[in-house]
């Protein structure tokens, strides 16, 4: 049976997640037959002729689209993409909606999805918009994070969503869940019965979600400005993935069951408290274009938090992410406790290289690594610290596998919620960050190409960052 026709209206389409992301991403589902008859309707403030959108997406795939051969087929799928301004008001939208949805084959009634890649504060305007424009019935939207950029704006945008849209049709996106990498932990966690047993505060002594960026703010200083790298990673994806390593097992895969165990996990976390944080920024950010010259946005933060559950009770987990970093990384790290009693003396090299640890890497190309202790090969009995490394796959490089976005969009479409964050889970995780937005630390300059400022370390102390890793 053929696939139902899909109409995409993209708002935000010509900003920087579109190009990177969305546009390269839509091209790629057409391209695998996963979305074959699909329509894209492109909405900003930029003032674009569908000939001139089409261009710019042309530009977007040719250089960021992750393969390399998807560009040949471009001219084929450029022939689906439409385009409005976003303030040319509800009859034109309609309008191109309805232009882009002439000629589907068959008499079945596409389903659309509307994908507002816009931040928190254009939100509700869309919202409205797609009302007015009666858009809203009989379709899906996806809401990109930050969701909200508190509680209270949190609770105000999902009271608004729900006048227009219901539950189940509203798709709140947190990419790093759509990542293979990510979605392994539960495989991992559930599918073996090895770890489970000692997953939990007897054997755990701290948990390192750690996720440095290379990467500064090209376009992105105004929008960033207004967010910060608490909003833009920690409230969302960090959590997300620390909702992941520390939930109990689901009772299926199902939808609801995941969702209950992630957030019973939020509903245990202990409020986000400032003494507990380290926020930073880098040197040069306040030159940036749409950067005030006193900001006191942070590009950078650690902390600690705790699970106040009975399998976490007392384990601190460390979270930190930050632009203009050392290093590109997106690692967990499970640090096992050290055994009970040593006999190897001082010196042998137990105490020089810290505990056992077992290391997610969430990079496309994911990774895990397990690192233990083992005799030095030679007289005495000095130790070495081993590794043991899994490639899980080359995720990008295979063909049936999705880059995150590609794999939340396809599932958006379908109507399968299960990889999205519900409006329970985000307004608690913006609960327990309230005391940290009401009384922020000052933001500490630190160097670009750094790890961030100093007080990282009296953070962790009397655990060391996992990263940088040993060469
Ligand atoms: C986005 C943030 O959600 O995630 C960016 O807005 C960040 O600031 C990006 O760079 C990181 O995602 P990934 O998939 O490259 O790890």
């Amino acid at each position: 049976m053929a696939e139902r026709p899909t109409t995409i209206v993209l708002f935000g389409a010509t900003g920087d997640l579109a190009r990177r992301k969305l546009l390269p991403g839509l091209l790629h589902l057409w391209r695998s037959g996963l979305l074959n008859d699909v329509r894209v309707v492109g909405t900003s403030l930029e003032d674009h002729s569908r000939e001139s959108f089409v261009e710019f997406a042309g530009k977007a795939v040719e250089e960021f689209s992750s393969r390399k051969d998807e560009m040949k087929d471009f001219i084929e799928f450029a022939e689906r993409l439409y385009f409005v301004r976003s303030d040319a008001g509800p009859d034109a939208l309609r309008a191109v909606v309805a232009e882009a949805e002439e000629g589907y084959e068959g008499n079945e009634r596409p389903r659309r999805l509307h994908y507002l890649s816009v931040p928190p504060k254009a939100a509700l305007s869309v919202i409205q918009t797609l009302a007015a424009a009666d858009l809203a019935a009989n379709s899906r939207v996806v809401m990109e994070k930050p969701f909200g950029t508190d509680l209270v704006s949190a609770v105000e945008l999902n009271r608004k969503l729900h006048e227009v849209f219901s539950e189940e049709q509203i798709f709140r996106i947190d990419h790093f869940l759509g990542k293979e990498a990510a979605l392994n932990i539960l495989a991992f966690r559930f599918a073996n019965g090895l770890f489970e047993p000692i997953w939990h505060r007897n054997h755990i002594d701290h948990v390192q979600i750690d996720v440095p960026e290379t990467l500064g703010l090209e376009t992105r200083a105004s929008f960033y400005e207004a967010t910060g790298a608490y909003r833009d990673m920690v409230v969302t994806h960090l959590f997300q993935v620390l909702a992941f390593t520390a939930m109990e097992p689901p009772t299926s895969l199902e939808p609801q069951a995941i969702t209950e165990e992630k957030n019973k996990v939020f509903r245990s976390m202990m409020p986000i408290m400032p003494e507990n944080v380290v926020r930073g920024q880098f040197h040069g950010y306040r030159d940036l274009d749409g950067v005030a010259p006193e900001s006191e946005t942070e590009t950078f933060i650690a902390l600690k938090c705790f699970i106040d559950n009975w399998r976490w009770a007392g384990v601190p987990f460390y979270l930190r992410t930050g632009k203009r970093l050392a290093e590109g990384q997106r690692i967990i790290s499970i640090a096992f406790k050290e055994p009970p009693k040593s006999m190897f003396p001082a010196g042998s090299g137990v105490s020089q290289h810290g505990p056992d640890h077992l290391t997610f890497d969430l990079a496309d190309k994911s990774r895990m690594s397990l690192s233990f202790y083992g005799k030095r090969p030679g007289t005495g009995f000095r130790l070495d610290k081993l590794s043991m490394q899994f490639a899980m796959q080359d995720s990008t490089g295979s063909a049936a596998a999705l880059e995150a976005y590609e794999r939340l969009i396809y599932d958006a479409v379908r109507g399968d919620h299960t990889l999205f964050t519900t409006s329970d889970g985000i307004e608690r995780l913006w609960e327990i960050s309230q005391p940290l937005l009401d009384n922020p630390p000052p933001v500490r300059p630190y160097t670009q190409g750094s790890w961030g400022p100093n007080q990282i370390h009296q953070l962790v102390a009397p655990t060391a960052w996992r990263l940088p890793f040993e060469r």
